[in-house]
């Protein structure tokens, strides 16, 4: 371990001497872990870190208005508009890829659910569906459901490797809970977790703070950390090792996220792309939501506040949104991609900064927790890499099908656990109904290791009347709850399953 008379020679030079301030006070084993705290800092790269991060801040906020153009058409296509037999082939397509073990899933969950206001990861929250599955479980069980979707298309038996990214605040807990729960029948090697950075958190004067006398305050570095994550943790030569090709990378808190999504898959890939998004109209123009376009002839992400609301009105002939890609953070990319960004890019990521209130230790030692904003955190966004390629497409999916997110507590009543759990239900209803089955009640639940997408569900409900709450299994399950082998929990939540 580097002694911390080198620390102080490196700090001087990019002037955060403070940094070490307690040193003498310290115990000999917070001066271990302070001294291995430190070295994970890249302290060549935090001058300039926050020499940009100040010029963002003090930059006046241009509307990016006269630079936006919509996408081209040959870059976007709609579900919608499209017809079966190319669904079709778009589906089978993606299959193949799976069958092939050339994809994996990368879900990233290094948020910490602030707006939702739980202390553990979001991934372990069950919205309360007659199930009490977590998205984690619901996620996993929806990978083993497409991968034996592949296996009944082609006959091998494929395997898709569910890579989790987590952050320091929910990578234990999240392994921990991911080993409990058998890691939802995904076999555990190919199951991996990594950890995405951290950055120094910063007062407005470029001084990093300290959270303890013996620890620097850290924040995780964005969803754009991905890119630097998958190198340092050896994730890119982990994904070349197993031959994998595409990779689904999306965020945790979708309720309806389609994973590993054949169809998108599918349609990426045969338009030879090295990345593309998952977009869903936005809902009006107001919408909260980043809109996918081209700005200067690059793809680009342009964030509500960007634009001016006349720009966010502007419609077609036909009467859509001009600007009406809303992002869902549900991407593809091409491993060759994502080693082109790690190696050559990842560093030119822009920065994202915001003003927050950071408690830290002051020049007499004594623990603040601010009132108002005293500093800045910095992060990197997942979709800034889209200027970087000309082989960008964007996918449009109906939202009832595809997106329901789950940022806040249900006193928000939107977004919030309650909607979550609507909009997926509303979803099942309208897979039974349409598989000749009819739902009376509120509360019909489909497993997804039975049908991922409304698949394969007629011989259980053709003809059927379900008017209670209840969930309907696959063969696996109704097998694990006969030998009274199913979770307590879930048998809890799965009264009146018998129909
Ligand atoms: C994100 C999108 C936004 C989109 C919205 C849709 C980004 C930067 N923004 O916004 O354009 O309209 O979703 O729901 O993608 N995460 C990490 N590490 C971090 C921070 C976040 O892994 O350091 C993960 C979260 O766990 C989550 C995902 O990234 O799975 C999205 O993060 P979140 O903070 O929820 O993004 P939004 O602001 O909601």
């Amino acid at each position: 371990m580097t002694a911390v008379s080198d620390f102080r020679k490196v700090l001087e030079d990019c002037q955060q001497s403070h940094l070490l301030k307690y040193w003498d006070e310290l115990k000999d084993e917070e001066k271990t872990q302070f001294l291995k705290q430190l070295s994970t800092i890249r302290f060549d790269e935090v001058n300039r870190l926050f020499k940009e991060a100040q010029s963002s801040l003090t930059e006046e906020v241009t509307k990016l208005d006269s630079k936006m153009k919509p996408l081209p058409s040959d870059k976007f296509e709609s579900e919608e508009g499209i017809n079966a037999k190319l669904l079709d082939e778009y589906r089978t397509a993606g299959l193949r890829e799976i069958a092939n073990g050339h994809v994996a899933v990368l879900l990233m969950a290094g948020g910490q659910g602030t707006r939702l206001g739980v202390s553990y990861p979001k991934g372990m929250y069950s919205v309360g569906l007659p199930s009490g599955k977590t998205l984690f479980q619901i996620q996993a069980e929806r990978i083993r459901r497409v991968v034996s979707l592949a296996k009944q298309q082609t006959g091998l038996a494929g395997k898709i490797c569910w890579y989790i990214m987590t952050s320091g605040p929910t990578n234990k807990t999240t392994e921990k809970f991911l080993r409990e729960n058998d890691h939802f029948g995904l076999k555990k090697e190919d199951v991996v977790l990594f950890q995405q950075g951290l950055l120094p958190c910063f007062d407005f004067n470029g001084k990093i703070f300290l959270e303890e006398k013996h620890s620097v305050s850290l924040a995780p570095d964005g969803n754009g950390g991905i890119y630097r994550a998958l190198r340092d943790n050896g994730i890119l030569k982990d994904m070349e090792h197993r031959g994998i090709k595409y990779v689904h990378v999306h965020s945790v808190d979708n309720i309806l996220v389609k994973v590993a999504d054949p169809v998108f898959i599918g349609y990426c890939v045969k338009k030879g792309a090295d990345c593309g998004a998952k977009v869903v109209k936005k809902s009006g123009p107001s919408e909260a939501v980043g809109v996918v376009c081209q700005v200067d002839g690059s793809f680009q992400v342009v964030e509500y506040s960007e634009i001016t609301e006349q720009t966010a009105n502007l419609r077609d002939e036909e009467g859509n949104l001009v600007f009406r890609a809303g992002n869902i953070c549900n991407h593809f990319f091409s491993t060759k991609f994502l080693n082109e960004i790690a190696n050559n890019y990842e560093s030119k990521l822009k920065l994202h900064v915001a003003k927050k209130k950071i408690p830290y230790v002051d020049a007499d030692g004594t623990k603040v927790k601010p009132t108002t904003s005293n500093g800045i955190k910095i992060e990197k966004f997942v979709f800034d890499v889209f200027q970087f390629t000309d082989n960008f497409v964007t996918w449009e999916v109906p939202r009832n099908s595809e997106f329901s997110a789950l940022k806040n507590a249900d006193t928000a009543d939107v977004d919030c656990p309650r909607t979550s759990r609507r909009d997926l239900l509303n979803l099942h209803k309208s897979y039974i109904e349409n598989a000749g089955g009819k739902v009376s009640c509120d509360g019909v639940e489909i497993s997804p290791l039975l049908s991922y997408a409304g698949e394969d569900i007629e011989d259980r409900v053709k003809g059927k009347v379900f008017d209670n709450k209840t969930v309907i299994l696959s063969n696996e399950e109704e097998l694990l709850m006969n030998n009274n082998d199913y979770s307590k929990e879930s048998i809890n939540n799965l009264n009146g399953i018998r129909h």
